[in-house]
């Protein structure tokens, strides 16, 4: 009997081998070179006999099997994954000025006049990197901060524009880089089914799902789902734009790269074109910005490279980016529509700013309902009216806006707009300070400032408590139990699982977050209490000075001003702060619940580089260069951001650009890694 299930097996392993190649050759067929060989339902049904013999044997699965691809079990989290070799960015060129400019330094840089570049649209997406071994895929990650990235195979091996085995005689192991994406289409049809769903779900009374605002967002979130099986039911693609290393030969041109993975079964844009000079590629950026809209995939400008890869180690590196490749990028996206009317925002400090509500329109990749209008002042002086046709901007991910309305088709309906004489949230009358553009609630208990104190509070940078964002600060005030920053240290577990669609566990996560954060540096704390006009770079100036909470609360204007980077406005700003009684209450209160006011401060590292100013270019091996610029300050020494005669130092670090150069025009001595750290033990006279 064993003889007979050994045998079954056996034949079960031929024929699930011989299947899984097959359909590896069709899908190839279908999703790269777009010819399909056989119809979908002979496709379908090698599938299905390989789905039954897989369930007979499971033991016979391989992870690149095709029947893998509607997900793998879920992931906990992602681990980190680090690139062999970083993930570069692209220099840009807003202008044909700029892109010549471009291309006359590539020239000099590698001695000729001519030479061929090539041009790929620019996909808003989000870039990954795929490694292959023995021809099959084995890892696949985010690009991170461009050396470390989050491992996402399981969710990259459900696309199916992503090979999961080479055709031909792939090299034995390899990387390849590109942007995955969502078509517009696909991102249309998706939004509208979670917005059918969401129907369904209010019915049953469930929370709705949340809608995607952007093709590029749609993407990364759909790479980063914890569930593949969720990931493999989403419209995603791919386009892989460079070879990133390879055991062996690479090509030698950047467009035989191209064709070369294309033959391996990699999805390369078809629309990538090799030019002999500027004129050429600006010609097809120029078709670009006319013909963009028209591919079902967002692009954001066009990316040149300098075709011939022997140039590109020649070129090198400026700071993350290469010298050998740039990107043209088109000017932000305009459309124009019905402002329908003009609401207010209430801020965490109080201040009012309008916002524009719109019939809306789709501009620069995303659906836009609402932009934002800055101020009253602005308002009025491009004459926006509440029912204008007005003309709405939008690029790349930062807050859309109205740039102006359109007076020819004013009817004579439209309504000026004034600023409300009472907080729309508490009714309180409204506040105007001489001196700024700001109208702001001057009541400190105002429901919504409240809620936005405590969401700030609690975000990144402040006392980064996770799990309290906005919806759930909006909760515990509305529910009673938190009023004010303090009154978050005072929450049980019980309170918070009682709440809606809390369970214990994550009442615990919640308590044990909040519990962390009492340790949060001095700089954070300072920032998380909200006071006007300190952002976390001003936090940070004055944790680094005062080196204690109460020490910056106690001192006056006039001694806050003193300190270096903090003017008049802001002394004041914290000076009136810290002279409301309510204020010092709750930090009172912090301070007895055991909120780090400064006692773990590392002791003043000492003014050895007092008088000096000190710039630090390339990349250090030993400190990032946020640690390096920290540790300047910290010995009593100014960080230069550009190099003049005043600098007395360079730190340069690995692939240093123009400071460098600067530097030795100039005459401004220029020391290595190592040198900086004696420098930062003994001072200058030691060196
Ligand atoms: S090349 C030099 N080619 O743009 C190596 N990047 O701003 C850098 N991108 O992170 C990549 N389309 O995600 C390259 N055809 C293309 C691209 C492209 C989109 C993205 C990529 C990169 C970002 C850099």
């Amino acid at each position: 009997m064993a003889d007979v299930a050994a045998l079954d097996q056996y034949a079960a392993r031929l024929r699930s081998e011989e299947l899984r190649s097959q359909l590896n050759y069709h899908n190839y067929r279908y999703y790269q070179l777009d010819q399909p060989e056989i119809a979908d339902a002979e496709y379908d049904e090698l599938m299905n006999e390989l789905r039954a013999i897989e369930t007979r044997f499971p033991e016979l699965i391989t992870p690149d099997s095709p029947t893998q691809r509607t997900g793998a079990a879920p992931l906990a989290a992602f681990e980190t994954v680090e690139h062999r070799l970083p993930l570069f960015s692209l220099s840009n060129c807003f202008s044909e000025e700029e892109l010549r400019a471009w291309h006359r330094r590539a020239a000099e840089r590698i001695e000729r006049e001519d030479f061929a570049i090539t041009s790929e649209p620019k996909i808003d997406g989000l870039a990954i990197a795929l490694v292959y071994e023995g021809g099959r895929f084995v890892q696949g990650a985010t690009r991170g901060d461009g050396r470390h990235g989050e491992n996402v195979t399981a969710n990259l091996r459900t696309l199916k524009t992503i090979p999961l085995v080479l055709q031909g005689h792939p090299p034995e192991r390899l990387e390849v880089r590109g942007e995955v994406f969502m078509p517009k289409s696909g991102f249309e049809a998706m939004n509208n089914e979670i917005a059918e769903t969401n129907q369904a779900r209010e019915r049953e009374g469930k929370k709705p799902l949340p809608l995607y605002s952007n093709p590029r967002n749609a993407a990364a979130g759909s790479v980063r789902q914890k569930d593949p099986s969720v990931t493999a039911g989403r419209p995603l693609a791919i386009f892989v734009y460079q070879l990133g290393w390879v055991d062996g030969a690479r090509p030698e041109s950047h467009h035989e790269t191209l064709a070369w993975l294309h033959g391996m079964g990699f999805n390369v844009n078809p629309e990538a074109r090799r030019h002999d000079s500027a004129d050429d590629a600006l010609q097809r950026i120029a078709w670009w910005g006319k013909e963009r809209e028209r591919l079902d995939y967002d692009i954001d400008g066009v990316v040149l490279k300098v075709d011939d890869t022997r140039d590109w180690d020649r070129m090198g590196v400026a700071g993350r980016e290469p010298r050998w490749a740039t990107a043209f990028k088109f000017p932000p996206q305009q459309r124009t529509t019905k402002l329908l009317r003009i609401e207010v925002n209430v801020g965490r400090t109080g201040v009012l700013t309008p916002y524009a509500v719109l019939d809306p329109v789709f501009v620069g990749g995303a659906r836009v309902g609402m932009a934002t209008l800055h101020n009253e002042q602005d308002i009025r002086r491009k004459d926006i009216r509440e029912g204008d046709t007005v003309v709405v901007q939008r690029a790349g991910e930062v807050i859309p806006q109205v740039v102006a309305p359109v007076l020819s088709l004013r009817t004579g309906a439209e309504v000026e707009w004034e600023m409300p004489a009472r907080c729309p949230s508490c009714d309180a009358e409204v506040a105007r300070d001489p001196e700024e553009v700001a109208v702001y609630c001057p009541n400190t208990a105002c429901p919504v400032q409240r809620v936005r104190l405590l969401e700030h509070f609690a975000s990144r940078g402040a006392m980064d408590i996770e799990g309290l964002g906005e919806k759930m600060a909006y909760t515990l005030f509305r529910e009673g139990l938190v009023g004010d920053a303090a009154g978050i240290y005072d929450l049980t577990v019980d309170q918070i699982a009682a709440l809606e669609r809390m369970a214990t566990k994550s009442a615990e996560n919640l308590i044990a977050g909040i519990e962390k954060s009492k340790a949060r540096p001095l700089t954070n704390v300072i920032f998380a209490l909200g006071i006007r006009h300190v952002g976390y770079e001003t936090a940070r100036v004055l944790a680094t000075h005062f080196r204690n909470l109460e020490a910056i609360l106690d001192a006056p204007a006039e001694a806050l001003q003193e300190v270096e980077g903090i003017g008049p406005v802001v002394a004041k700003s914290i000076a009136d702060w810290a002279a409301s009684p309510g204020n010092r209450e709750v930090v009172a209160r912090l301070k007895a619940h055991g909120v780090d006011f400064g006692g773990g401060m590392p002791e003043p590292a000492g003014d050895q580089l007092a008088g000096l100013t000190i710039v630090v270019t390339g990349r250090l091996e030993q400190l990032s260069r946020q640690e390096a610029e920290d540790r300047i300050r910290e010995h009593g020494g100014k960080v230069g951001s550009s190099i003049s005669k005043s600098t007395n130092f360079l730190v340069v670090g690995a692939e240093a650009g123009t400071k460098l150069a600067k530097a030795e025009q100039l005459g401004v001595r220029t020391i290595d890694e190592d040198t900086f750290l004696r420098l930062l033990k003994d001072g200058p006279a030691a060196l």
